[in-house]
């Protein structure tokens, strides 16, 4: 049996850049699809798969995620005088348990590679989960639990993955497909954003991994890669030489909202899941006659 993996880390101290103004002073990780911020979604996934310890890897205007898995004592009592217990009581379902959760500040935004490393004495030697908030799955069960599934098998790394139009893969880190079922096969190689004629398959890897703690020293040896930042993908395939990397080609798909479309196209699809929502919204959106 591979040890258990109990931690996730979320990083969330990058700039979101690509939203602004709504990211000047608001994390992009606050940002709602309906009702809910990004990073609600990956918090509630880790829990779904197992996970006891939710690191959160902030910076810099990032105090309102820390707010946000807190208690709120005046909300609560509010919400408690006027009735409102279903209100309640999913706020109160939704928070980790006091001591579940940990912060550490990135404090400059040297790269997704940085941020991970950022959480290594939180972490310390063992495996953990790694799931970027940005990345909204419409997954049953969760993502995370596919990967869990694979993980208690296989052990080592874990990375999910979706295929992605051919077109598109030199957006993208790809991964090379070895032997194995789509719900866990030996990964061959790494790319990240490759020529569509040079890349290895169309699987991208889409924002979920679950590693092993050695991961940390060889990010802490990394120099700055593409974009001046220090990039995850080089230390996974440094990595790859030593230990195996599994891929979960999961039952579901992402939504990229980091992007805009992302972004606006899950507001649409998660709305019209919602039985509070959907019927009103499908009159609204038919009312509309859009010329789509
Ligand atoms: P992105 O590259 O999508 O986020 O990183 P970004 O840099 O904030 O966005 P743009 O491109 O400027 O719009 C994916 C995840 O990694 C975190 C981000 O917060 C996001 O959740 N990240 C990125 C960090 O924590 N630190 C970094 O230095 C970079």
């Amino acid at each position: 049996m591979p040890n258990r993996v109990r931690t996730a880390v979320f990083p969330v101290a990058g700039l979101g850049t690509r939203f602004l103004p709504a990211t000047k002073a608001m994390p992009k990780e606050m940002l709602t699809v309906v009702d809910r911020p990004l990073i609600q979604y990956a918090v509630d996934e880790a829990r779904e798969a197992g996970i006891e310890h939710f690191v959160f890897v902030t910076g810099r205007n990032k105090g309102v995620i820390e707010d946000h898995f807190d208690k709120q004592f005046e909300l609560e009592l509010t919400l408690e005088r006027r009735g409102k217990s279903a209100e309640l009581e999913e706020l109160q379902r939704e928070l980790p348990q006091a001591g579940q959760a940990s912060f550490t500040r990135q404090q400059e935004p040297l790269g997704l590679g940085h941020a991970v490393w950022c959480a290594r004495e939180l972490v310390g030697h063992q495996p953990f989960a790694l799931l970027l908030p940005d990345m909204v799955f419409k997954a049953r069960p969760g993502v995370l639990k596919q990967m869990m599934q694979a993980y208690e098998a296989t052990g080592g790394n874990v990375i999910g993955v979706e295929e992605v139009a051919e077109a598109d893969v030199s957006s993208y880190g790809i991964v090379g497909r070895g032997e194995g079922p789509d719900a866990g096969f030996r990964i061959t190689s790494m790319v990240e954003k490759p020529k569509p004629a040079e890349a290895p398959s169309n699987l991208f890897i889409s924002g979920r991994y679950i590693l092993q703690p050695e991961i940390f020293g060889l990010l802490g040896q990394q120099t700055r890669g593409a974009g001046g930042e220090i990039q995850l993908t080089d230390a996974m395939q440094t990595l790859i030489r030593t230990q195996a990397f599994t891929g979960v080609k999961y039952e579901g798909r992402v939504f990229d909202c980091g992007s805009k479309i992302g972004f606006l196209t899950a507001n649409v699809v998660f709305a019209l899941e919602r039985p509070d929502l959907a019927g009103h919204l499908r009159r609204e959106l038919r009312a509309l006659d859009l010329d789509l």
